[in-house]
């Protein structure tokens, strides 16, 4: 949006440039149009020395693909608070904002696995006079292995640092102890970065949201002193290689609204404080090495949408707690509960859009309440030895469009008579179910019955105990683009009515 506008007054200022010479000086009659003209004119807003520092940064650039037209010394290019990416103050005039990441409005992704904008060669030490800096954003520019540099700590007027995606080594500078004002720093994804020394954050008090994803923490604990950033909103530390637990201290961070923990620890219990964070609405804590119950506690996180515990050892005693948390939308609970039934209370949380409940040994029969879950549009229930009675269920989740059964203990009867002769050869394509996967069950060919009614792009149903011929009627699911067959009984060519299906 900014960047648009800046862009409108460019095309202006040069418009109306070149409509002054064409008429001698004579501008349009048009009073907006002159009165903007003269100010865009008049006012050259850069400083000097603010221009000379980022000319010597984009130095320390490689420039590949011309991102950084706009900056330059050309006397047409003296105001760089016109160049792309570069906001300044209005009332002073000095740089405040420099925001070479995502939002960069002329940004072009590389064809690497991450899309990294520019390489880096060097941040210029000249970057330190934008003393007024509030806002830094390098995200995604490849440096390739330097050091943080430390004099991004004298930048101390920054709010915003996001240096994400940058491939920075080493350990952060303790100069970021000076950064007393930041409130956003996200230093994720940069794996070769260390983080033994930490003895700078506890001084960053204004901080809401801290990310440090992927940052190598080797084998060292949580520092304790994270838990008195009580102004945290965000936090994450997925991927860091700690071990040992949560710190107690974690629940003083009473303003947390996101909080992700994952692939960490090695072999303890969820800790019953993580309840009296009210305020979360996003949860994971998947690959925790976690064993024991659910905390109870956990019936307190009212506000909670999104609930990752996947891949721990969790044991399914007290998740009468989990009922409560009706505003869930997302929950991801596979790889634990090993050898259970699924939850009765799983129906009532009528708010799902996605619910992951694979490789947790289940056994019994998916329970009919599943027909409440209206809002669901993925459902995950493989690698489980579940049972099906029948899929009554299925035509209620009208929002659905994956389900995956695969590797389960399926073997589904055919459906009563009268849904039978009502729904055969009538494809129903105003439900979204798109993805089907079945395979490895004991399924029999009458499944295909249960699902005449759909207009699916994928069904897998290999290794199940289809015999027969390949009902005609397949056929009329125009949508289809794979079937998947193999290790079945089936007999004879493909039906004739296969030849509509022109993207399979
Ligand atoms: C003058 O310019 C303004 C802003 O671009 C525009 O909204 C307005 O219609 C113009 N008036 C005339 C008389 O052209
Ligand atoms: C500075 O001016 C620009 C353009 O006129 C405007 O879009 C922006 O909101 C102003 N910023 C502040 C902080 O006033
Ligand atoms: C930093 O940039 C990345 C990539 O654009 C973005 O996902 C992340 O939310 C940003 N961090 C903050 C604090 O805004
Ligand atoms: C950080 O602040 C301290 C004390 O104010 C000062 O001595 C030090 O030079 C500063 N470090 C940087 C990198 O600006
Ligand atoms: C990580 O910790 C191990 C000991 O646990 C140590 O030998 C190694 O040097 C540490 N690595 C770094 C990069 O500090
Ligand atoms: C912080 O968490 C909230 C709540 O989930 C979310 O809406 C917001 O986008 C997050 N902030 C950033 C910068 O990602
Ligand atoms: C945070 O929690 C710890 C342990 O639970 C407690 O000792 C400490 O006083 C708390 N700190 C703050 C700032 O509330
Ligand atoms: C976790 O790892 C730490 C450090 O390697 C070790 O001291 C501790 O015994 C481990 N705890 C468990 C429960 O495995
Ligand atoms: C799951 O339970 C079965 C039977 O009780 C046991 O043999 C198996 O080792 C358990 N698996 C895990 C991952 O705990
Ligand atoms: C869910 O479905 C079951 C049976 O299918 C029904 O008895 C129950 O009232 C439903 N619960 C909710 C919360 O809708
Ligand atoms: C699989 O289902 C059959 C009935 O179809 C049942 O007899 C068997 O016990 C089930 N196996 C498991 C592991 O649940
Ligand atoms: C098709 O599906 C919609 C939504 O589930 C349902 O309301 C409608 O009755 C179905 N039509 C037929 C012909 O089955």
């Amino acid at each position: 949006m900014k960047g648009d506008g800046r862009c409108l007054k460019l095309f202006l200022a040069l418009l109306i440039l070149f409509l002054q010479n064409v008429k001698g000086g004579e501008v349009g009659h048009n009073h907006s149009h002159s009165h903007s003209l003269k100010d865009a004119k008049v006012t050259v807003r850069c400083i000097a020395r603010e221009r000379q520092a980022l000319l010597a940064f984009k130095r320390g650039l490689v420039d590949e693909f011309n991102q950084l037209s706009t900056w330059g010394s050309e006397a047409q290019k003296q105001d760089c608070c016109r160049w792309e990416g570069v906001y300044c103050s209005n009332q002073t005039g000095h740089v405040i904002q420099l925001d070479l990441g995502y939002s960069f409005p002329g940004k072009i992704f590389q064809p690497d696995i991450f899309g990294y904008s520019f390489q880096g060669k060097m941040i210029s030490p000249k970057l330190i006079e934008l003393q007024h800096l509030q806002y830094l954003d390098l995200t995604l520019i490849d440096f390739n292995g330097i050091q943080i540099p430390d004099f991004i700590g004298s930048l101390t007027n920054l709010r915003y640092l996001n240096l994400s995606f940058c491939q920075m080594v080493g350990q952060i500078p303790s100069s970021f102890r000076n950064l007393t004002q930041l409130q956003h720093l996200d230093l994720a994804y940069n794996w070769r970065l260390q983080a033994e020394n930490l003895n700078w954050l506890p001084a960053l008090s204004s901080l809401t949201y801290l990310d440090l994803s992927l940052i190598n923490f080797n084998g060292s604990q949580i520092p304790d002193f994270i838990g008195s950033l009580t102004n945290l909103r965000n936090l994450s530390l997925s991927y860091c290689n700690l071990v040992g637990q949560i710190p107690s201290s974690f629940g003083n961070l009473t303003h947390l609204t996101d909080l992700d923990l994952s692939r960490n620890f090695n072999g303890s219990q969820i800790p019953n404080f993580i309840g009296s964070l009210t305020n979360l609405r996003n949860l994971r804590l998947s690959s925790c090495h976690f064993i024991g119950p659910i905390p109870s506690s956990f019936g307190n996180l009212m506000q909670l949408q999104n609930l990752h515990l996947s891949y721990n050892q969790l044991q399914p005693e007290n998740l009468n707690c989990l009922p409560a948390l009706s505003s869930l939308t997302d929950l991801d609970l596979s790889g634990n509960f090993n050898g259970s039934q699924i939850p009765d209370f799983i129906g009532s949380l009528t708010n799902l859009r996605n619910l992951r409940l694979s490789s947790c040994n289940l056994v019994g029969q998916i329970p009919s309440s599943f027909g409440n879950l209206t809002q669901l549009q993925h459902l995950d229930l493989s690698y489980n030895q579940l049972q099906l009675e029948n899929l009554n269920w299925l035509p209620a989740l009208s929002s659905l469009t994956d389900l995956d059964l695969s590797r389960n203990n399926l073997s589904l009867p055919p459906p009563p008579t009268p849904i039978l002769s009502t729904t055969l050869y009538k494809t129903n394509s105003s439900t979204s179910l798109a993805y089907v996967y079945l395979s490895d069950n004991h399924l029999t060919s009458s499944i295909f019955l249960w699902l005449s009614n759909y207009s699916l792009a994928t069904l897998e149903l290999s290794n199940n105990n289809l015999s027969g011929f390949i009902p005609d009627f397949l056929g009329n699911m125009s949508s289809l683009e794979y079937l998947g067959l193999s290790d079945n009984q089936i007999e004879g060519a493909n039906p004739n009515s296969f030849a509509r299906l022109c993207n399979l």
